[in-house]
């Protein structure tokens, strides 16, 4: 949109008198637990769904529904295509999110959305309920001031984004043709720092593995037995212990082998980027005394999007609470990988299983299991779709655009970005540095937010003469 479009002022003008509008709406999707790590059908996820579904149609959406698979949490779907001849946006953010973790922890509640100052506090309100209201506030803005918009959008928010997406594909088999698109946009990714805009064109994937080590069939008196005996716990802590060598770079044989080097070009843009070490270790809390880790010959931000890395999630083996002087007979664990493009997630899987039981020692049985496995996702950022992001997204927000890579995953992107035929997947989101997504004290960035709105309602008008090249 050329500085000149009558559009913008309007739109902004839209956006700003009905923000608090759509903060109310943001509270009342985030007071609703959709916790999808239940299993469906979980009927906070439902509610949640269903939630959705009235504000796309209080925003002006058509054919608002609740799209059900079996056994699989809900989509809330709703589209205009009021705009023959022109391009179809396919507009994507989740409404389940992740459980809420340690309650104590809790500044405010997590399911009472609470504004602090310039932000507004709970559980899936950054991630990634403000990514459906942007979404809704640009659609909205739109009908409000022109009464059409200057592109047709589908909008579709999922239900089991958190919990790996495990039925994308039947989701895609059945519903294809009702979502093809030329464009997707989706709302679930992050700002470099806070009033930056940034465009993500990477995505790492992800592989989950449970293992459970076993090497006594019930808990032994330790002064009885201690000694000759192996434990089962301190082999859980050796079999780990060998994921990462001493510089915390992942040490599983072959792992690295299939990882696509980044280009120079992609390189020399990622040492571009503003990157302030105590900033870093200040945003991720990391203690005083702790080093960072990792491959020393790439930089923080190619550790974090370029490279894998492995993260015991969960570990198990005997509560300190009620613990006594006894052989714990076994330990479980949770090892997650975050993949890179060119690694086989099944490959990566085995690789995981494997390994991890070729170094247990004295004998301990091991059990290993793949829960989860999906690829990364990689995209040449640049073309018309990318260059109209930019410049509404520069525009909304005031600065120049930044392409960024993400360490995080979401797997709806590479399968529905290829089903259309290799469509352009624009990415953007508001998931700050210190926004905790995730973890307790989740919070949205209100100016950011307020900022990526308008950005998102003046992406229809670049798109609006989008033709595929
Ligand atoms: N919004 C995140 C993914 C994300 C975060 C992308 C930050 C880019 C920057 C998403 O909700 C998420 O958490 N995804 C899961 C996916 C997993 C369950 C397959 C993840 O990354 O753990
Ligand atoms: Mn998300
Ligand atoms: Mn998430």
């Amino acid at each position: 949109m050329p500085a000149a479009d009558p559009h913008a002022a309007p739109l902004a003008q839209y956006i700003d008198d009905h923000f608090d509008e759509f903060i109310a709406t943001l509270v009342g999707l985030a007071r609703i637990p959709s916790i999808s790590a239940e299993p469906a059908p979980a009927p906070a996820v439902q509610a949640s769904a269903h939630a959705v579904k009235d504000a796309m149609i209080a925003a002006g959406l058509e054919r608002c529904e609740v799209l059900e698979l079996p056994g699989a949490h809900p989509y809330a779907y709703g589209e205009w295509l009021r705009a023959p001849g022109r391009p179809t946006l396919l507009l994507y953010a989740h409404h389940d999110v992740q459980p809420p973790g340690r309650s104590d922890h809790w500044r405010t509640p997590p399911f009472e959305p609470t504004r602090v100052g310039e932000r507004l506090y709970g559980r899936g309100v950054v991630d990634d309920k403000a990514g459906i209201v942007t979404h809704l506030a640009a659609i909205q803005a739109w009908l409000g001031t022109r009464g059409q918009l200057p592109v047709n959008v589908k909008l579709i928010v999922e239900g089991e984004e958190e919990s790996g997406s495990d039925h994308l594909e039947e989701f895609l088999h059945a519903h294809r043709e009702k979502l093809a698109a030329d464009v997707i946009v989706l709302t679930d990714t992050a700002n470099l720092e806070a009033g930056l805009p940034s465009l993500t064109y990477r995505l790492r994937g992800l592989v989950n593995v449970f293992v459970e080590v076993r090497g006594l069939d019930h808990p032994l008196h330790s002064g009885m037995w201690g000694g000759p005996l192996p434990d089962p716990v301190q082999a859980m802590a050796k079999i780990l212990a060998t994921l990462s060598d001493d510089a915390g770079v992942p040490a599983i044989p072959g792992l690295l082998d299939d990882v696509r080097a980044p280009s120079k070009v992609e390189r020399a843009a990622l040492a571009r980027l503003p990157y302030d070490d105590d900033q870093f270790r200040a945003d991720s809390g990391l203690l005083p005394s702790c080093t960072l880790v990792g491959e020393r010959e790439f930089s923080i931000y190619e550790r974090l999007w370029v490279r894998p890395a492995i993260t015991v999630i969960a570990l198990e083996a005997s509560p300190i609470q009620g613990s006594s002087n006894q052989l714990v007979p076994s330990a479980r664990a949770r090892v997650s990988c975050r993949i890179v493009p060119d690694m086989d997630p099944a490959q990566v899987g085995a690789l995981i299983c494997a390994h991890l039981a070729r170094v247990a020692p004295w004998g301990v049985e091991v059990t290993t299991r793949v829960e989860s496995a999906s690829p990364g996702w990689i995209c040449v950022p640049e073309g018309p779709a990318f260059e109209a992001a930019a410049r509404a997204l520069t525009r909304g927000f005031g600065r120049e655009t930044a392409l960024i890579g993400a360490g995080g995953s979401i797997p709806f992107v590479g399968p529905f970005a290829a089903a259309f035929g290799g469509a352009p997947a624009l990415l953007v989101g508001l998931e700050d540095p210190i926004c905790n997504a995730h973890s307790e004290n989740e919070s949205l960035n209100l100016d950011d937010w307020k900022k990526s709105m308008k950005g998102a309602a003046y992406l229809y008008a670049e798109l609006a003469d989008y033709r595929k090249a």
